[in-house]
């Protein structure tokens, strides 16, 4: 099976400049340009030879016949302010496979790019709801920070459904090309990374409500400072989770909204994103609960009012044993010392095809470790190994 490379990074650009800005894409799950995007995907898996397929939450297929066949993909929507190759590059690489495969003469390879992998609604929620999990019915309850539902985003794309979810065990594995979006591989000069394990991620968002008032005649002790309590609550979990983490695991909150937002305005209310990731179930466990404990301490020291969103999440889950060993194989041959394995801190769509078949995921470097900002990017020769990787570990399972 022979790849084109040219014929892969033309595609890669031309997905590349739907919703382009500067450097960068936006193109968040079912905004215009996402839309724009998946049916400009359906086109070229038609001109692929395959059966393009969007599924009632938008997930696009690329579809090989109705016999068995390899799934390989990833996702084309992207973070509000997005880089081009985070989720773009696994389903280009995907699709060049799966061109390559019919010109061969096989493997039967079916392309894929899930919806919201990016977690506007959720986390990896397209992908999620294909599994089975979560209902359609709950994750249409999910909402965005912009106030929209999950039920009114994929209803942008109502006209497009092709039919019911499909069926996962039709594929009998997949496998998903990714940029690395993490420092590793370009500080050590590597040019492929073949993925152990993906981390398990725990979200949830917070609101403090304290009492917005006058900023220049309400004295310091009389006040009730929403934001205050937030920075007080981020100073003391980074000093009480210090003991309880790895040098792996992360915490962030990513996302705060302050009301009224003003500069002379007492902050009433902040509302808050907490979200962490690590590789062991116990320790995202006990993380929560140092995290519960102490919002729980300050809001009450301060006079706030505490209300605690559902959490949601993902478990750690491992790769598959003989999918790795192809792609470590495959590896060798085309990057001889120049990869490692390692597990991935980014969530992938890989964790919901998880609960059905085997799975596996290969990297490649993200220069200076950059990722979900316009400035990502990845050396063009390095693009290129990622994908002769893919296809000789493909062409090798037969
Ligand atoms: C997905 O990109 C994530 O890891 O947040
Ligand atoms: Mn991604
Ligand atoms: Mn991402």
């Amino acid at each position: 099976m022979q790849p084109n490379p040219e014929r892969f990074l033309k595609s890669l650009h031309d997905l590349r400049s739907i919703g382009a800005v500067g450097t960068g894409v936006v193109r968040p799950a079912y905004s215009d340009k996402d839309i724009e995007a998946r049916k400009w995907l359906a086109a070229q898996f038609r001109d692929a030879g395959l059966t393009p397929y969007f599924d009632p939450v938008g997930n696009l297929f690329g579809l090989a016949g109705d016999g068995p066949s390899l799934l390989m993909g990833s996702h084309s929507d992207t973070q509000p302010e997005g880089g081009w190759l985070d989720g773009a590059l696994g389903v280009m690489a995907a699709l060049e496979v799966a061109r390559a495969a019919k010109e061969a003469g096989g493997p039967a390879i079916s392309v894929v790019s899930f919806q919201d992998e990016e977690g506007r609604y959720g986390v990896t929620t397209g992908s999620t709801v294909w599994a089975g999990g979560r209902s359609l019915a709950e994750a249409d309850k999910l909402t965005a920070s912009d106030g929209t539902t999950y039920a009114e985003g994929r209803a942008k794309m109502a006209d497009l459904v092709s039919g019911d979810f499909l069926d996962p065990g039709r594929f009998t594995g997949y496998v998903e090309m990714h940029i690395e979006q993490g420092p590793y591989l370009d500080t050590s000069g590597e040019a492929v990374g073949v993925v152990s394990s993906i981390v398990g991620i725990r979200v949830m968002e917070i609101t403090l409500t304290g009492q917005s008032n006058h900023a220049g005649t309400t004295p310091m002790h009389l006040r009730r400072d929403a934001f205050q309590g937030l920075a007080e609550f981020n100073q003391t979990l980074n000093d009480r989770l210090r003991n309880v983490v790895t040098p792996e695991t992360v915490w962030t909150i990513g996302h705060v909204s302050l009301t009224p937002n003003g500069a002379s305005i007492v902050p009433g209310k902040a509302v808050f994103s907490m979200q962490w990731r690590d590789g062991d179930t116990d320790r995202l466990k006990r993380m929560e609960g140092i995290i519960r404990e102490t919002i729980a301490e300050v809001a009450g020291a301060r006079g706030l009012e505490l209300s605690i969103g559902p959490m949601i999440g993902l478990e750690p889950v491992a790769m598959d044993a003989q999918l790795q060993s192809a792609l470590a194989e495959a590896a060798e041959a085309e990057a001889p010392g120049k990869w490692r394995h390692m597990p991935s801190g980014a969530l992938h769509d890989a964790t919901s095809a998880a609960r059905h078949m085997p799975v596996a995921m290969l990297f490649v470097p993200s220069i200076n470790g950059i990722s979900h900002n316009f400035d990502e990017d990845t050396r063009e020769e390095d693009l290129v190994t990622g994908l002769k990787v893919l296809a000789r570990a493909v062409a090798s399972l037969g």
